[in-house]
């Protein structure tokens, strides 16, 4: 999605602004665009396309205020050109703005401005905003200090639907403000810097110490001060937080890319998740969220919502939970649940899932829990997303920034952090299953070194996926807990290789899938589960027999004879399976997407995060 980048110092601004919209690739864009103040006017350039070429433009070279905003653009209103591109100035060249989020009574807006003689260029919905701007600055009186600030707040009282924002103005050259609803904008500090980003990662190089706006803040940022007001231009104040995350982390380090970086961080991401929640013989450690028994006791039902890959953490932990806590458990996509009316109340729980803890749907889908008295836990990766200020509880991954749009680290953290979780729901209400719980505990201990396993042996994958990259079809089956690592990589193929594949539950194939198979069709299969081994083994015979060629990702013996591609992962429990069988299948995407030469970090279409519906 969109990305903003703001500065303000005593440096050049360009470069800066340039280097964060670099770091904010990741998040997806079509254009890209830097505003800077250069004596008495704003200097704006914009393309369509890549940061890269932004940064060679031979105009770039003509910015040289200390002073400037910048954007990626993911296009939502209007396709993705240079005039679309943000920043937007207002008719009359007073205001520059970037914008994230959606303003959803733009037309209404855009008409009351036409009437009031501003004109407009773009086909987008920010445009209306440094208008309606300039139109109430015009109003304020000349005297007041405050009339930028005024001014602003007054735009954003008129706007329905979600925005973050940073606005420049050549008339008042010495401030950026800057305003959030609904949409994430934190502000670092350093000194007489200041740097605005949608995204951490865009100026954790500069600087570890970051406000992180709340929903409704509007802030005056000058070279040397910060104020933070309400929508009511109430001052308030906010908490600066020190960010752990070190800004190489959102480097490639010795990777080709972020995509391989991050499966390689698997081991670290799962260690640094379960941190000190399990230590010996102790019931898991989940003091910092303080659930009680009584609270947990008055739970009927739990929803599990998320978008994507954090969807299928929801199919892989649903056994997991029901298993050990006796209570019922759905999952579903934040998309659909939030407009489905679904039956709850103040004896559900719904536990979100999103790495980002910005995705618009999940929030979304919180929000109507609440509404509706369900109690809700968020689980993210992102300190102060705001997710984390929606739920009555919030559980953090310790995955480190996830930069690829692919999800690959945060997928086995979020898995191994909702499995602690069931295993203390079990143990805070007392459900006495020590055995299976005492065997999780050791048995995830040595996760991350049984996926340091997987991980030496990836040339065997490499070299199977040498053999398929030209496929135009793939299917990948499971049964049970293994069918939520079949749908986690059919997505992550998709997404990186743009190869067509599908994921079902082995016995479905015979219900009509089994059709599409004929001679030299790939079919996957995932093979973990020991009690379900011969009917997976009979399903995947089936297909044999039509012709297709199979790829067994399992910890079982399997008959060589019958499956000749076998890559064997580490035997673990089957609980813990879905964080292993996982690993081979994300490499497995990556390395097809390497043979078809494809940008695997930032797929085509996609954007990381997905802030809007
Ligand atoms: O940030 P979130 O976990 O809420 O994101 C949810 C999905 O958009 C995300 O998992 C998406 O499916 C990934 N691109 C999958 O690799």
């Amino acid at each position: 999605m969109c990305g903003i980048v703001g500065y303000i110092g005593c440096k050049k601004a360009s470069p800066i602004l340039i280097n964060g919209l670099l770091k904010l690739e990741y998040r997806g864009y079509d254009s890209a665009g830097i505003a800077t103040i250069e004596n008495d006017k704003i200097c704006c350039i914009k393309n369509k396309g890549r940061v890269k070429e932004l940064q060679n433009s031979k105009d770039i070279n003509t910015l040289n205020g200390n002073i400037g905003i910048a954007h990626t653009r993911w296009a939502t209103h209007g396709k993705p050109s240079s005039t679309n591109a943000h920043p937007h100035l207002d008719s009359h060249k007073n205001f520059a703005v970037v914008h994230n989020g959606i303003i959803e009574n733009h037309n209404e807006l855009k008409k009351f401005l036409l009437d009031a003689g501003y004109t407009f260029s773009s086909e987008t919905d920010t445009e209306v905003i440094p208008n309606l701007i300039d139109y109430y600055y015009s109003k304020e009186d000349v005297a007041d200090k405050e009339r930028f600030l005024k001014a602003v707040n007054k735009a954003t009282l008129d706007l329905k639907g979600s925005f973050a924002i940073a606005v420049i103005s050549k008339l008042e050259k010495d401030k950026i403000i800057i305003a959030r609803k609904d949409s994430p904008l934190v502000l670092g500090v350093k000194d007489d810097e200041k740097y605005i980003a949608s995204d951490i990662p865009a100026i954790l190089e500069y600087t570890n110490d970051i406000y992180i706006l709340k929903d409704g803040d509007i802030a005056e940022v000058t070279q040397n001060d910060v104020v933070f007001y309400d929508k009511n231009l109430e001052k308030v104040r906010r908490e600066l937080e020190s960010i752990t995350w070190d800004a190489k982390a959102s480097d490639k380090g010795n990777f080709e890319d972020f995509m391989m970086k991050e499966i390689h961080e698997q081991p670290e991401a799962i260690r640094e998740t379960i941190g000190i929640r399990i230590t010996d013989n102790k019931p898991c450690d989940f003091s910092d969220i303080n659930i009680t028994k009584e609270y947990l006791s008055e739970i009927s039902k739990i929803y599990i919502v998320a978008c994507g890959t954090a969807m299928h953490v929801g199919v892989a932990v649903k056994p997991i939970f029901e298993k050990l806590t006796n209570i019922p458990v759905e999952v579903d996509i934040a998309s659909e649940f939030r407009y489905r009316e679904p039956l709850i109340n103040e004896n559900t729980l719904i536990i979100c899932i999103s790495q980002s803890g910005e995705t618009a749907d999940t929030i979304a889908a919180l929000k109507n829990a609440k509404e509706n008295y369900a109690k809700t836990i968020a689980i993210t990766n992102v300190t102060g997303s705001s997710i984390t200020r929606e739920a009555d509880f919030t559980l953090y991954t310790h995955a480190g920034p996830e930069i690829a749009v692919a999800s690959t680290k945060a997928y086995t953290s979020q898995i191994v952090l909702l499995t602690m979780l069931a295993m203390h729901f079990s143990e805070t209400l007392d459900l006495h299953k020590d055995e299976i719980i005492q065997n999780l505990k050791s048995e995830m201990m040595e996760l991350p070194s049984k996926v340091n396993i997987i991980l030496e042996n990836s040339d065997e994958i490499k070299a199977f996926a040498k053999k398929i990259y030209k496929e135009k079809d793939l299917f990948f089956v499971g049964r049970g807990i293994d069918y939520a690592a079949a749908m986690e990589a059919s997505l992550k193929l998709k997404e990186i290789s743009y190869i067509h594949s599908d994921s079902y539950q082995s016995g479905e194939l015979k219900h009509g899938p089994i059709a599409l198979i004929e001679d030299d069709v790939t079919v996957v299969g995932i093979l973990t589960d020991r009690r379900l081994l011969d009917k997976s083994i009979s399903n995947l015979q089936e297909v044999i027999t039509r012709g297709a060629k199979t790829f067994i990702i399992t910890n079982q013996d399997i008959d060589k004879k019958i499956f000749p591609n076998i890559f064997n992962i580490p035997k673990v429990h089957p609980f813990l399976s879905p964080t292993l069988s996982i690993i081979p299948l994300q490499l497995l995407a990556y390395y097809v997407a390497k043979e078809k030469g494809l940008d695997v970090d930032k797929p085509r279409n996609l954007a990381k995060s997905v802030t809007v519906e």
